[in-house]
């Protein structure tokens, strides 16, 4: 479904991402750990056509999604929840999910949407009239995940769900995250700790310094200690 080959990219002429290579397959859920400045987000914001790669490929179901516009990628089936979630304090949690439903027709309703975002995390519901600015860390990230779902990707990318929440409130959304997986969407999530990483996912890839350094599951990342303390959380 996505592949992405052997991407270089620089900023402002300093190597930032050196030929990463990654494959998320079809209904796979698949984790790129890597600490702070790793180059995970740029990662994601290269798949996304937001960053430039000065060689390598990206396709989605065979096609290139090269020198195509951030809108275009999404309109070909990628949602994307950004690592600053971007809710806005003015819209209720209701129009933060059903914004991109405004601007594009999915083939359900907006309506139908929404409640699908309910069933992923129960808990917006109660707040479907609040406003975004009354919001937790945590319900944030989960508008900022429900937004990218309400498009019906083929394909999530999720950019640090987890980021800045205390451990009581992580399962929550990886729960929300299995049952995103359940209805057959294919997932990209960025982590830096691994310890966030569910018994769930198919795949790992560990990115460090632009480059990746394990591609397995998470059980053999656990049988080499070398790769896995880059991702403890403890850096
Ligand atoms: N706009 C930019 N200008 C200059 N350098 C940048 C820019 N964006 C990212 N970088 C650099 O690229 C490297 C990778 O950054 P990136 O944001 O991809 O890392 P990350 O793995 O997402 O980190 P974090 O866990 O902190 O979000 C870092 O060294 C960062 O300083
Ligand atoms: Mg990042």
């Amino acid at each position: 479904m996505l592949s992405v080959q052997d991407i270089v990219v620089a900023i402002d002429r300093s190597p930032i991402l050196r030929k990463v290579s990654l494959e998320v397959g079809a209904g796979q859920i698949v984790y790129l750990v890597g600490r702070n400045g790793a180059g995970k987000s740029t990662t994601f914001r290269t798949i996304m056509g937001q960053r430039k790669p000065s060689s390598g490929g990206i396709t989605l179901g065979g096609q290139s999604l090269l020198g195509l516009r951030p809108y275009e990628i999404a309109r070909l089936g990628v949602g994307f929840a950004p690592e600053e979630s971007e809710v806005f304090g003015d819209l209720t949690v209701a129009e933060n999910i059903q914004m991109p439903t405004w601007t594009r027709t999915t083939a359900t309703s907006a309506a139908d949407r929404e409640a699908l975002a309910y069933k992923v995390f129960p808990k917006l519901e109660r707040y479907r009239e609040r406003g975004g600015q009354q919001l937790s860390g945590g319900e944030r990230k989960m508008v900022s995940i429900a937004r990218a779902l309400a498009i019906d990707p083929k394909l999530l990318l999720l950019d640090e769900p987890t980021e800045g929440l205390s451990p009581a409130i992580v399962p929550s959304i990886t729960e929300g995250i299995a049952s995103i997986r359940k209805l057959g969407h294919s997932i990209l999530i960025a982590e830096s700790n691994v310890h966030h990483v569910p018994e769930f996912a198919d795949r790992l890839y560990v990115i460090e310094r632009g480059e990746v350094i394990y591609d397995g599951s998470l059980e053999n990342l656990r049988r080499d200690p070398a790769v896995a303390r880059v991702v403890d959380g403890a850096a």
